[in-house]
């Protein structure tokens, strides 16, 4: 009984002394005190709360409304008329198809980026839409993609975390990756020349890190806004962060796409199969081909 009552008054101390530490804690405006005008009240309240951010509304909602949409319709037209004039004026890489093949993606891999690829593109879809929700009338369908969003984000995060864990060690920069890009990985030259790169090249790589930590990230702040789950201050910054970051992934993913399907013949394959072919290898990924040759694993 004795140890019952001295463990209730401790409890009792401890619980007190949570509370007191808890009300110094607490901003002074959200604690009762006097008869102060409501209005004035109120107005300190929020401030709490919207912290400096609450004089930058009007200008968040223009930057929001106005400028973020005008840059997402440019980079929507502009980024696949810019690609669209590489593939006519410099066209396509072609390699043979012939010789060993070198494995390069695993089942696994394989089956998380089509997943990845797949959520990614209705989460685009659907965040394009709500942008350009006045166009379709508002309403019920851009609520709908809005939940869809939202739910297929999960899947997308968790594709994105299974792909950073599975290829993070072939997206590891290195210091010819800065040659890469001085030349462009030799993309704006209709003559092939070897140009040093690893299993991911220097632009792979980059997309790499902007799908998987990016797309992470997006999450993150999707989860903030979705759900209101933080301050006026943190909600706008969150926001800030979904519209911009959106932007690289929106461009990049069409550069992907670009190279992908249209630009490195072949390379569509190696994402479906799994292989590659001894010629692309050589000449878009040298070092890691130099290496696979220097461990045995290819013969030529
Ligand atoms: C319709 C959409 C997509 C298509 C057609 C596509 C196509 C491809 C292809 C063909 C490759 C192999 C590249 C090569 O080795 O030559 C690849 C690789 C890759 N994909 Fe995708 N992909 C798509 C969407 C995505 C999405 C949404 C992600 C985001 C997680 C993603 C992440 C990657 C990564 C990290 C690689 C390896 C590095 C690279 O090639 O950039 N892909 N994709």
């Amino acid at each position: 009984m004795k140890k019952i009552l001295i463990a209730l008054f401790i409890m009792l101390f401890v619980a007190g002394a949570m509370v007191i530490f808890a009300e110094t804690q607490q901003p002074s405006i959200t604690k009762s005190y006097g008869v102060v005008s409501t209005t004035a009240y109120y107005k300190d309240f929020n401030e709490v709360f919207t912290g400096d951010w609450q004089k930058y509304g009007q200008k968040f909602t223009i930057l929001q409304e106005k400028y973020f949409k005008n840059i997402y319709t440019i980079l929507i037209i502009a980024t696949p008329l810019i690609f669209l004039l590489h593939f006519l004026v410099i066209g396509a890489f072609k390699f043979a198809h012939s010789g060993e093949k070198i494995p390069w993606y695993s089942f696994l891999g394989r089956v998380i980026h089509w997943i990845a690829a797949v959520t990614f593109v209705i989460m685009l879809i659907s965040g394009l839409a709500m942008i350009y929700g006045n166009l379709f009338g508002g309403g019920n369908f851009i609520r709908f993609l809005r939940y869809t969003h939202g739910i297929v984000a999960i899947v997308f995060g968790v594709t994105a975390l299974i792909l950073f864990v599975l290829w993070v060690k072939d997206a590891i920069p290195k210091t010819y990756d800065i040659k890469w890009f001085l030349v462009m990985g030799g993309y704006l030259s209709k003559s092939q020349k070897i140009i040093k790169a690893d299993k991911f090249n220097a632009g792979q790589k980059v997309w790499f890190w902007l799908a998987t930590l990016g797309g992470i990230i997006m999450a993150v702040t999707g989860y903030i806004m979705y759900f209101f789950a933080g301050t006026t201050d943190t909600l706008r910054i969150s926001v800030m962060i979904h519209i911009i970051l959106g932007m690289a992934l929106l461009v990049m993913f069409i550069v992907h796409v670009y190279m992908g399907v249209f630009s490195v013949k072949g390379s569509l394959q190696s994402m479906i199969y799994g292989y590659k072919m001894p010629e692309e290898a050589k000449m878009l990924h040298n070092a890691h081909y130099e290496k696979l040759k220097k461990e045995g694993y290819i013969s030529e």
